[in-house]
């Protein structure tokens, strides 16, 4: 068996070990241009040249929860892709956007101001039913986020494309119940994954739907957000703050007005930082089940035409 390996993202070497311990028979290495041909290839935005190269491949493992980096290229039409579920990015998630939540809610970041001042200044307390947390996107990790908040009693809302019902949470779906889920969503999280049609989706107008005072949390895509109808809406005190983790250039330029921006927090991509061990554990399980004769849907996986493109 033979694995090749790409992530410029990370030291390869580890994974490389893990893989080799796995499968001590396989030719396990990192993919170079001209490698020969692999039965399993395990990428984070791989270029072109890798899948043109390898459409043999018995399957194509994406190191992260989205696809968006595959799907712009073209994918070899008959190779099955499996992207990371959950992997321990879940309870990282939900750790984070809980956090986020009670921040925001509690005016923490005031508070912590204050108390680098020297200043003694209780807030009113505000109401809970006024702060409607609503997700968008509700696979495994908009799902495990929603149970994580479900705990502190906030309203809760969930947006998705098609219906789904989700005890606890207020749920809507689809570009028509699209404006009343803004409405209401007090703070918003985007979960969605990015797809010709969620491009963009964080515009003026869905930001300026949302309640005066509203806060956005965006930990899916930067190019889910038009920059600039933030600034605007944040600006024009619509909303009361945001915080990214996720940018359309990473990182984030060092000029970008999000840096400064006072009611802007900027995270470095680290919401849900891929897992070694567990990914890998996930992907290894799947290469055992595949090569016993399993059926790559009957684990996750997906081909080119299922997805469109
Ligand atoms: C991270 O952004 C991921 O898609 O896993």
């Amino acid at each position: 068996m033979r694995i090749v390996f790409h992530d410029l993202t990370v030291e390869p070497e580890p994974w490389l070990a893990e893989l080799r311990r796995a499968f001590p028979q396989a030719t396990v290495q990192s993919w170079q241009p001209g490698a020969p041909a692999a039965d399993y290839a395990l990428v984070w935005a791989p270029p072109q040249q890798l899948l043109d190269e390898q459409p043999q491949l018995k399957a194509l493992f994406n190191i992260a929860a989205g696809v968006d980096a595959l799907l712009k290229l073209k994918l070899p039409a008959a190779v099955p892709v499996f992207r990371l579920d959950d992997a321990g990015m879940a309870v990282q998630m939900a750790e984070y956007v809980c956090q986020a939540v009670i921040r925001f809610y509690r005016e923490l970041d005031a508070v912590e101001a204050d108390s680098r001042r020297g200043l003694w200044q209780q807030r009113a307390p505000r109401l809970r039913q006024d702060f409607a947390v609503g997700v968008m996107g509700l696979g495994v990790l908009g799902q495990r986020v929603l149970g994580a908040l479900h705990a502190f009693g906030y309203p809760l809302r969930g947006w998705s494309r098609s219906a789904r019902t989700l005890p606890g949470v207020q749920t809507f779906w689809g570009a028509a119940q699209w404006p009343d889920f803004l409405r209401g969503s007090r703070i918003l999280v985007n979960l969605l994954p990015l797809t010709p049609e969620t491009d963009k989706i964080l515009d003026r107008r869905a930001l300026m739907s949302l309640p005066v005072g509203g806060y956005l949390i965006n930990v899916a895509r930067g190019r889910h957000l038009v920059d600039e109808d933030l600034l605007a809406v944040l600006d024009s005190g619509h909303l009361a703050g945001a915080l990214l983790d996720v940018f359309q250039q990473e990182p984030l330029p060092a000029d970008h007005p999000f840096w400064h921006h006072p009611r802007i927090t900027v995270t470095p991509h680290t919401s849900a930082r891929t897992l070694r061990r567990e990914s890998l554990a996930q992907i290894i399980g799947k290469i055992v089940a595949l090569e016993a004769g399993a059926l790559p849907q009957s684990l996750g996986g997906w081909v080119r035409t299922e997805v469109g493109y």
